[in-house]
């Protein structure tokens, strides 16, 4: 086929969409959702509001806001066939595995939803069970690992304090949410919620673009995200901080690694393909973790050897020179562990927040009705030849 074939490996320099959803300038460090600065957000919404900004395109108005809040607190109750599926994966199944298997069954359970001529009203109502139902599969993956009972919803309670008392509660005891606890998580949602066309909004688009159901394609950014190099680099950046304390906090040390082409270590959580200066979300994560340690009294070492390693990195002329800073995940993983979050719940936190992001990119998708992704190549195989038999191999 005649014409040329551009090259570009990781889309480095490659815009694969028009979005009007949300805006990087790497240079500057700036992020908006829907032209709303993350820093106004952080402080002032909460993730349900930023959730409807970024699906809907708008701030809701109080009627919006209400509606929308309980449409999806009157979806949270999963069918316990669903449930049987949680009971078949043992308790080694990773959390991420067992949420995008969850999320996926979905689309096993409302077959219309692979229907290109669904209605708005459907998708609607896929978008309301996707918001609500995450929060609990997260909360039963949790409970799966851990060989405890899943807790069912309580309708009660708002977004974020739910969700930790699915992940928390236990039959033999009663369980309050610490309201510092879950406005900590809610801000850590809020930063989490969208950030344009990275590697799992990208893999939502591209599946989406097939009409495969927005489940399944929900459910292949969540495999997207788990990958070190994205959302699982937040679980990385504490073994990593763990093992340098282990090692008697010789950052130095590790910062040597970083930079030894031989060795095939990184600094995870620092970093960022677009961001070539500071993470705006990692500086707010950062006050947020001096903040939130302060007031639930925990003191966590690690954190001063995550300073410690941002200050040496700022001051190397390795880092310097490629433009190296902390980005959203090198200190997220300190709140969530002062939050009570095991490590290997990390990631699945990174998609509670990022789920709005994707339902919006995916919406935003279908709704421009953008053609199916199927990118082409440069071949570099075998030139044509026949087929050897095996006698003659
Ligand atoms: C997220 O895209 C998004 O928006 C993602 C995200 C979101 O909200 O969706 O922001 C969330 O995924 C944040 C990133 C989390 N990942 C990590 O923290 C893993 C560590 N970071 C790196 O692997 C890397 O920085 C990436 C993956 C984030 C970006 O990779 P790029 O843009 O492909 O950059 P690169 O690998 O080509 O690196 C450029 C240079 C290389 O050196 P040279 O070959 O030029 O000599 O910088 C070096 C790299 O070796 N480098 C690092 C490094 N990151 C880049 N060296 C040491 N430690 C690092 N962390």
């Amino acid at each position: 086929e005649s014409g040329l074939i551009t090259l570009d490996p990781g889309f480095k320099n490659t815009g694969s969409t028009k979005s009007a959803i949300t805006f990087l300038d790497g240079e500057q460090g700036i992020l908006r959702y829907r032209g709303y600065n993350i820093e106004d957000l952080a402080e002032k919404s909460n993730f349900l509001e930023v959730s409807y900004l970024l699906i809907y395109g708008e701030l809701p108005t109080q009627e919006q806001y209400d509606q929308f809040a309980n449409e999806i607190t009157y979806h949270t109750l999963v069918h316990e066939d669903i449930k049987k599926i949680l009971d078949g994966f043992p308790s080694v199944a990773h959390p991420m595995g067992v949420l995008s298997s969850l999320i996926c069954s979905l689309t096993a359970f409302y077959p219309t939803s692979l229907d290109p001529n669904r209605t708005e009203e459907e998708i609607k109502l896929s978008i309301v069970r996707l918001m609500a139902k995450l929060p609990t599969f997260a909360a039963w993956a949790y409970k799966n690992k851990m060989g405890h009972p899943a807790n069912y919803p309580d309708n009660r309670l708002d977004y974020c304090s739910n969700f930790m008392k699915m992940m928390f509660a236990l039959p033999a005891e009663k369980y309050e949410v610490d309201p510092i606890i879950a406005k900590a998580l809610d801000k850590l949602l809020i930063l989490h919620a969208d950030h344009e066309q990275n590697c799992s909004t990208s893999t939502v688009r591209i599946v989406g673009s097939s009409q495969a159901s927005i489940y399944a394609s929900i459910s292949a950014g969540i495999n997207a995200l788990w990958g070190p190099l994205h959302g699982g680099a937040n679980q990385s950046v504490i073994e990593m901080l763990e093992a340098i304390k282990e090692d008697g906090g010789d950052t130095k040390k590790y910062l040597d690694k970083a930079k030894d082409k031989n060795d095939p270590f990184r600094l995870m959580g620092f970093g960022h393909r677009v961001y070539k200066n500071f993470d705006p979300r990692a500086k707010i994560i950062k006050k947020a973790a001096d903040d939130v340690l302060g007031k639930l009294g925990v003191n966590d070492p690690v954190l001063e050897i995550a300073k410690e390693l941002e200050e040496a990195a700022l001051n190397d002329q390795y880092f310097v020179d490629r433009k190296l800073y902390p980005n959203v995940d090198f200190y997220s993983g300190i709140i969530y562990r002062a939050l009570g979050i095991p490590t290997d719940m990390f990631t699945v936190m990174f998609a509670l927040g990022r789920l709005p992001g994707w339902i919006a990119q995916w919406k935003e998708m279908r709704e421009n009705n953008e053609p199916i992704g199927r990118p082409r190549q440069v071949y570099t195989g075998a030139n044509e030849r026949s087929y050897v038999t095996m006698g003659d191999r």
